[in-house]
């Protein structure tokens, strides 16, 4: 009986279509549960989406439909985008599928009942026009470190989760196992960062917004989005928390690795073992965090049009090089750069020049040598014995890898064996062989050498390139290895190759498709500026930000106190955590400041970039949400609450006095 192996992915949020990143996870943990099934383990394989919560709340209502319509479209994309990199998943689980909503409130209401949640309230202050909580440290001079409003002490009932209760069991089952979480790095981040300082309780209940599976006790509240989302691992397979599990759930948990992002894992090594633990469920037996893939020269952003999805690459390059690309570019231990010259430039030379070349000259002389006939001669010399010994040690030396979650490692010791070969052809010099009639046998022996190094190899690239190594078994005429078989040489029979093989990756000119990929970029930042003005004819803020009162006169000193000055916007981005705040970069004169400015709602960073604004420039520096701002912009506001930024009728340098 094979050892079963549960492999899941964090659940993908359905807030908008997955770019290449995200993508990226899916890839990943198909690559393995694709390896494991060759190794012969009887592989579950979960994926799925995450689909409440306040984001996607909103995000609905931005594009006019109900949340579960909104959700809806976003899994349908995500599973469609899965299936076109080839995830071979084996139950893709959605949050909002009736099984799963029902068990997470049974395992909400047996937490309660048990006493590991309790029913308190959340202290502190709330702005009423931002629907926002903040605590006494984050206000700004005792108001809205958002909107500088007045805020209201309040109170607002909740639900807690203890999590103090299980620090120590926790810590417990990181010392007992030490190989939870991987890289180990990230284990030790979690120890010092989260554990060590404390763990506070943890509201496990929202009340401020209604996407969200309700506490069926206590409809005014719904379940905080992870305790939610982190539950899919279990409801996925069965596990139902009155004691009526399935049976795949009794055979599959505890799951043998999540596979996830690096920005996830707190919730995963703390949150969910700590879940698990109330409610007497073993943990699962590893957690891998991935780093991220990031992209070379800028970051990827919807309004530049440079968002790298998976549908365009496969557009551009194939399934199987697209896996390759992103599987190859991520270390073990950091984030990975890619770009689309890094996917041409790893195409021409691995796939192209390395395997693809080898596929296609081995078969191309073996037709022309003889006839496509491919049979052992049995003429050997010590030159073979190299080229074996790295073909029939690739498998353990992968395995090794891959048993480390070192993907890239393990593709790189495939293409060894590949370079391994073409290095052989210069050794063996197949045509000078050709040339004289007594060395037929051993041509026949390098040739049969060759093929079965490219049919070892494709067997042991299949996990992360499926279609294109079953092509290659094709073409040549033979089985892929089974795992058991892939450290033997010399299993072949008598076979025929292609007459007619197909050329695996043809060598991309670079300079052609950056151009149709610029094309493309510049085609949709138009579109995306299109729908954005659009938009701003729509957009009507609902309340003025400013005192409109008439004020006392001032004498001209009173006014001589302000310096104004005109600004350079040399860049700009929205601030975290905040819908209304804007974070300048500003030139004036020799000086470069920082300015937060409330005008996000009004105006997109890449619209103030290049602009030159008036700006006071002797306000006292003051912090808002964290940042120090240096000055004010200064904007004009009608009665109805537009906004429009001042902007001088001619070029004039920045710096220029205002008076
Ligand atoms: N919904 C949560 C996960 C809940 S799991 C119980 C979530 N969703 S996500 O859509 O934001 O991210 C899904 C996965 O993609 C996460 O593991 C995240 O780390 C990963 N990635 C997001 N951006 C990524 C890159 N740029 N590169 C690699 N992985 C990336 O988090």
């Amino acid at each position: 009986m094979k050892d079963k192996f549960y492999i899941t992915t964090a659940i993908a949020y359905t807030s908008g279509k997955p770019h290449i990143g995200n993508t990226y996870e899916a890839i990943l943990a198909d690559s393995v549960a694709r390896f494991k099934r060759y190794e012969g383990y009887d592989v579950f394989f979960q994926t799925g989406t995450d689909e409440h919560g306040q984001k996607i709340e909103e995000k609905a209502a931005a594009a006019n439909l109900t949340p579960k319509a909104f959700v809806d479209g976003v899994a349908e994309e995500i599973k469609r985008i899965w299936d076109l990199v080839g995830v071979s998943y084996d139950k893709f689980i959605r949050t909002t599928d009736d099984y799963h909503e029902k068990q997470v409130q049974k395992i909400f209401k047996k937490l309660y009942e048990q006493g590991d949640i309790y029913k308190g309230s959340y202290e502190g202050w709330y702005c009423t026009p931002c629907e926002s909580f903040w605590t006494e440290s984050q206000l700004v001079d005792g108001k809205c470190p958002d909107c500088g409003r007045e805020v209201k002490k309040s109170q607002e009932e909740a639900y807690f989760f203890k999590m103090s209760k299980y620090a120590d069991q926790l810590m417990q089952y990181y010392n007992d196992h030490p190989e939870f979480i991987l890289p180990i790095s990230r284990k030790n981040e979690m120890v010092n960062n989260f554990l060590k300082p404390g763990l506070q309780d943890l509201c496990v209940s929202r009340s401020s917004f209604k996407w969200g599976i309700p506490v069926d006790f206590d409809s005014k509240h719904v379940v905080y989005v992870w305790l939610d989302a982190l539950t899919n691992y279990i409801t996925g397979v069965g596990y139902d928390a009155d004691g009526n599990s399935t049976e795949q759930y009794n055979k599959l948990w505890p799951a043998d690795v999540h596979i996830i992002g690096k920005d996830i894992i707190r919730f995963h090594t703390i949150y969910w073992p700590i879940f698990l633990m109330a409610l007497g469920v073993p943990l699962p037996k590893k957690v891998y965090g991935h780093g991220w893939l990031l992209q070379d020269g800028g970051k990827m952003s919807k309004s530049k049009g440079n968002v790298m999805y998976a549908d365009d690459l496969v557009e551009y390059f194939g399934k199987d090089a697209v896996r390759y690309y992103v599987l190859t570019a991520m270390p073990q231990d950091n984030d990975g750069l890619i770009s689309w010259e890094g996917v041409i430039d790893t195409i021409n030379s691995d796939l192209a020049n390395v395997y693809g070349n080898l596929v296609s000259r081995t078969i191309a002389m073996s037709n022309k040598y003889f006839g496509g006939i491919v049979e052992d001669a049995k003429v050997n010399k010590t030159v073979d014995d190299e080229l074996k010994a790295v073909v029939t040690a690739a498998r353990d030396k992968i395995k090794a890898k891959m048993d480390e979650y070192r993907i890239a490692d393990a593709i790189a010791e495939v293409i060894s064996v590949f370079r391994r070969a073409n290095k052989y052809i210069d050794e063996t010099m197949p045509w000078a062989l050709a040339k004289d009639e007594s060395k037929k046998d051993r041509l026949k022996t390098v040739l049969y050498n060759l093929t079965e190094a490219i049919i070892i190899g494709s067997s042991l690239l299949t996990p992360f390139m499926p279609d294109t190594c079953k092509k290659v078994a094709d073409m040549i005429g033979a089985p892929l290895r089974e795992y058991d078989d892939a450290n033997k040489f010399g299993l072949i029979d008598s076979i025929k190759v292609t007459e007619t093989p197909e050329i695996l990756f043809a060598r991309l000119d670079s300079v052609k498709v950056m151009e149709k990929v610029n094309a493309m970029i510049e085609e949709r930042r138009e579109k995306i500026e299109d729908k954005k003005d659009e938009k701003k004819d729509e957009k009507k803020p609902e309340v003025k930000l400013h005192d409109h009162s008439k004020k006392e006169p001032i004498d001209i000193d009173d006014f001589g106190k302000v310096e104004l000055k005109i600004a350079k916007v040399i860049a700009c981005e929205k601030v975290e955590k905040s819908k209304k705040l804007l974070k300048l970069t500003v030139k004036v004169g020799e000086e470069t400041r920082t300015v937060v400015s409330g005008i996000a709602l009004y105006y997109t960073p890449e619209e103030l970039v290049g602009k030159k604004l008036a700006m006071i420039t002797n306000l006292k520096p003051c912090k808002l949400c964290g940042i120090v701002s240096e000055g004010m912009i200064v904007c004009a506001e009608d009665e109805n609450g537009n906004i429009a930024y001042l902007t001088p009728e001619k070029d004039i340098a920045d710096g220029s006095m205002i008076f």
